[in-house]
């Protein structure tokens, strides 16, 4: 049997994604028939919030076996790490959809749930899920993965996503580190770079809450232009000028820093280079010479 429609939803894991998907798909008219959690308190507080946006108020399950008894599709929206040890503990039914909300792990975590010829699913939405009501306001348009081997499953997913006006796309099996890994560039890495730049900043006298403030409305600059031109094009800074010269006066401050905060700047303006090289910003004499410049060792390092 394949799981051509959602038919009675479940949670088992009530956090932070839980809360928020669960009323994110109440709302969106599904039935939340049933939840459970660790604490009876996590799973009351979904429940609760359910209520509020849906005729009926899911039962709050003391024991996730009843979950799974209630409904035809759980989601295991508990830690990472608990994955497993939930779904190898539980009795499934064939045709039941078991769907995980884990970025970086492979369906092959539920495989005790399809050795019981229930269907496996990934739906990993690329959102931070804090605050509940601050993730519901924010979900509308993120992006979000679907994994499922059952096509009848895999479709049934990208409706919901398309429901709660999500942007779903198709992850292949064994790509989830690799994706999970990569997404954290646009993520929690942007947050340390612009860490970098703040503590850079405090060398010359700036407090960093003065910093950040100055520096943010660059970041949201710098998206606009991705967002209008994409990478190449909407790239600003002195590799996409090629511009040298002062790129060897932002080496040699760097060199005063450090040499882990020289190799840092050297990397990335490298991969900018790329960048700029293939959208046509600079030339290949251009990409040469600078590349020549970031590669080179600062003078104190030679022997
Ligand atoms: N947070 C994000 O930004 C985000 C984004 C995308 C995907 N995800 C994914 O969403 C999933 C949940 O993450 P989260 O951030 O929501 O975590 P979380 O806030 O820590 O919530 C996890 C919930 O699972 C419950 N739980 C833990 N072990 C359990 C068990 N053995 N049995 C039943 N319930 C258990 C906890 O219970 P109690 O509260 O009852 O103690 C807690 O409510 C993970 O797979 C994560 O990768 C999270």
């Amino acid at each position: 049997m394949s799981p051509a429609t959602l038919g009675r939803i479940g949670f088992i894991g009530a956090g932070r994604l839980g809360q928020t998907l669960a009323v994110a798909v109440a709302q969106s008219g599904a039935p939340v028939a049933a939840v459970g959690s660790r604490s009876a308190a996590s799973a009351q507080s979904l429940a609760h919030r359910v209520s509020q946006v849906a005729a009926m108020a899911p039962v709050v399950c003391t024991r996730a076996q009843a979950v799974v008894d209630e409904c035809d599709t759980v989601f295991i929206t508990v830690n990472d790490d608990q994955i497993v040890a939930v779904a190898q503990g539980l009795a499934w039914r064939a045709g039941q959809a078991v769907v995980h909300c884990s970025g970086a792990t492979e369906l092959g975590a539920l495989m005790h749930a399809q050795a019981a010829c229930a269907h496996p699913g990934g739906f990993h939405p690329l959102h931070t899920f804090g605050d509940v009501d601050t993730a519901l306001a924010g979900l509308p348009g993120c992006a979000v993965a679907v994994e499922a081997a059952d096509e009848g499953l895999r479709d049934t997913l990208m409706n919901l996503a398309r429901r709660l006006h999500l942007q779903p796309f198709e992850l292949p099996p064994g790509s989830r580190a690799l994706y999970h890994a990569s997404a954290h560039y646009a993520g929690s890495l942007v947050v340390t770079l612009m860490d970098e730049a703040v503590r850079h900043w405090g060398r010359f006298g700036v407090a960093p809450e003065q910093a950040l403030a100055a520096l943010l409305p660059l970041l949201r600059s710098t998206v606009r232009a991705m967002e209008s031109r994409g990478l190449g094009p909407g790239m600003a800074g002195v590799v996409a000028r090629g511009d040298r010269g002062i790129l060897a006066r932002h080496l040699q401050a760097f060199d005063a820093v450090g040499a882990p905060e020289r190799q840092l700047y050297a990397d990335l303006s490298l991969r900018s280079m790329r960048l700029a090289l293939d959208s046509g910003r600079i030339n290949e004499e251009q990409a040469r010479m600078m590349q020549a410049l970031l590669l080179n060792p600062p003078p104190s390092t030679l022997a």
